[in-house]
């Protein structure tokens, strides 16, 4: 999604813009620009349709060198992907520039009133009427950032902004609302950024920039305040990322990589916390009281991270024995249920910044509930927004289908469904033992990625299919499906099982396959009864299914072997072939994989 990056500094502002829009190409994007002062008092803005090699190619031809630069990968919300809806936008004198992230909702009055004041618009996007709304206040009279202030006191809806005054050469400006952004401290130069991954290879000391707060940032100088330009402090914190972890290494793709760092995310994520039949969760401590006396657990998530919501509904309930619900962040925020009270809410984002699901967090927070975060990136708007959690620490994530996340998701859920049990269960000494093997038996599943690479050849050939999975597995098929349909741009659904005959059945035929997750289970007779139901039709099924199973190879045409475990984990074992299948077809059908069309890694509008 919309990334922003700033420089303010003595080098090449054009290079260290573009190298931080870079290793913001991850998040997903559409066209791209940057403006820059060419000389003291002289700026241009160049931008471009595509990618950000043509931003460079433009640049290059035009020799642009400058100090103080902001640059913008923009994903369309308002308007077609175009040059002129690219970012920065400025007003009609080109002395306001401005680079967006998040959603102006009230941009159509603002646009109306503007026009009637005589301000021209050039693009259809909701960003320009910043440049436009700071020129106006400038026109009657303001200093540039009286005016600044001034429009942000009429901007409704969320926004990072970065913007740059053609009268104030060394100077970028930044506020924020719902929407990230991250100032770099280097040595006589700073940065601005609205992931930090932008920022790492320049520098590991950064500020986050709070809701409603603005950033005066020259090379020599940082200064926040809040809307009514009172100064706020300032905290300066290490980012503990590096930059090789965010590079490839030897796979072809992020995505590839990341499935393969499956048991070492694994391992990472019980680190410190969980060994032999000792288990310790500092990150909860803080809450323990209040978790104790906990009567219900509502789930806030989006994408796979309300699938891996799913799983950990099905393991709380049976685990720990706490009432468990979940919801997509998007749905619940403009819900209006009653709240019991000892209600607790748990938002699961792996980017942490996740617009619905901070919008849900707010919600639960308003209703005075308790709120815990289950984030990966350290840091992030959801993790400083909820009272305790955990942290994933499961390194970037460059691929924008999540495939790593997910495992580290499921195995902190497990181990706070183990923490939070209300009663010693012997299946919850078993389960901590065998969640330590877990890595082990994902090593196994990707040591047969070969295998998976033919049957996805095999199965290429289609275009619709339909994932199936009973309990915990259910949440994995629709994962499955998912996986799918980012990578491969195929028609994949996902279905419990047993509601396969209250429709899905009738689409069931000889082109239209089914992948049957069906591990060896409590369930798994009534999942070789809808495989049966299934070839009855002549539908081609590819099963998932655990090692010595004798019975699978009979009724399905493919098998996918896993090793066994127990119920409760088999959701960490079977969704690796099923990431691995989108991933071999979508290669196979020669699509960018880590960066699938349309979608963002990071999702910062609603
Ligand atoms: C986007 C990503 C998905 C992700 C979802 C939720 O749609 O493409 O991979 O699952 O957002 O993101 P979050 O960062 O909140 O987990």
């Amino acid at each position: 999604m919309c990334g922003i990056v700033g420089y303010a500094g003595n080098r090449n502002g054009a290079d260290i813009v573009l190298a931080g829009l870079r290793a913001l190409e991850y998040r997903g994007y559409d066209s791209a620009g940057l403006v820059t002062f060419t000389s003291q008092k002289t700026i241009e803005a160049v931008k471009r349709k595509g990618n950000v090699d043509e931003l460079e190619k433009a640049i290059k031809k035009r020799k642009l060198i400058g100090a103080t630069t902001l640059g913008h990968t923009r994903w369309a919300t308002h308007g077609e992907p175009s040059e002129t809806n690219a970012h920065p936008h400025t007003d009609a004198a080109g002395r306001v520039f401005v680079v967006h992230n998040g959603i102006i909702e009230n941009h159509k009055e603002l646009r109306a009133y503007l026009e009637a004041r005589g301000h021209v618009f050039v693009s259809e996007t909701d960003t320009e009427c910043v440049a436009h709304l700071i020129a106006e206040f400038i026109s009657r009279g303001a200093d540039f950032e009286s005016a600044l202030f001034s429009a942000l006191a009429k901007i409704e809806g969320s926004y990072a902004f970065a913007i740059i005054d053609r009268e104030n050469p060394d100077t970028i400006y930044a506020a924020r609302l719902s929407s990230p952004l991250v100032i770099g401290v280097g040595e006589h130069e700073n940065f601005l950024a609205s992931d930090p991954s932008a920022l790492i290879e320049s520098t590991k000391r950064v500020i986050y920039l709070k809701d409603r707060e603005v950033a005066t940032i020259t090379k020599s100088k940082i200064t926040t305040t809040d809307l009514n330009r009172r100064l706020t402090p300032m905290n300066i914190e290490e980012l503990e990322w590096d930059l090789e972890a965010a590079q490839k290494g030897n796979f072809p793709h992020f995505m590839l990589k990341e499935i393969f760092e499956g048991p070492e995310v694994v391992r990472t994520a019980m680190r410190g916390r969980l060994k032999k039949n000792v288990l310790k969760l500092g990150g909860l401590d803080l809450v323990r009281d209040k978790l104790d006396s906990m009567r219900r657990l509502v789930i806030l998530a989006c994408g796979t991270s309300y699938y891996a919501g799913l799983v950990g509904e099905y393991i709380f309930e049976e685990i720990a024995g706490i009432p468990t619900e979940v919801h997509f962040a998007s749905e619940f925020r403009y819900r209006n249920e009653p709240f019991e009270p000892g209600t607790v809410a748990l938002a699961i984002s792996q980017s942490g910044e996740t617009a619905d699901t901070l919008a849900a967090l707010k919600k639960a927070k308003e209703a005075k509930l308790l709120t815990l975060g289950l984030v990966n990136v350290v840091g992030s708007s959801i993790a400083r927004e909820t009272d305790a959690g955990i942290y994933n620490h499961a390194g970037p994530e460059v691929g924008v289908a999540s495939t790593k996340a997910f495992l580290s998701q499921l195995t902190v859920l497990t181990m706070m469904a183990l923490s939070l049990a209300r009663k010693k269960q012997k299946i919850n000494r078993e389960l901590m033992d065998e969640l330590q093997r877990i890595p082990e038996k994902i090593e196994a599943v990707l040591k047969q990625a070969e295998a998976m690479k033919r049957l996805a050849a095999k199965y290429s050939a289609y275009e619709n299919f339909l994932f199936l999975g009973r309990r915990y597995n259910y949440p994995v098929a629709l994962e499955g499906a998912l996986k799918l349909k980012e990578i491969s741009y195929l028609h994949a659904e996902g279905y419990g099982a047993g509601e396969m005959k209250h429709g899905p059945l009738a689409m069931i035929s000889p082109e239209f396959p089914t992948i049957a997750v069906v591990p060896k289970n409590s369930v798994s007779e009534k999942m070789y009864s809808n495989i049966e139901e299934i070839r009855a039709r002549k539908g081609p099924v590819l099963a998932i299914a655990s090692e010595g199973d004798k019975k699978i190879a009979s009724i399905a045409d493919d098998v996918f072997y896993i090793p066994k475990t127990l119920e409760p984990l088999e959701p960490l074992l079977a969704v690796i072939p099923l990431q691995l299948f989108a991933y071999y077809i979508g290669t196979a059908l020669g699509y960018n994989v880590d960066r699938p069309r349309n979608l963002a890694k990071s999702v910062t509008v609603e």
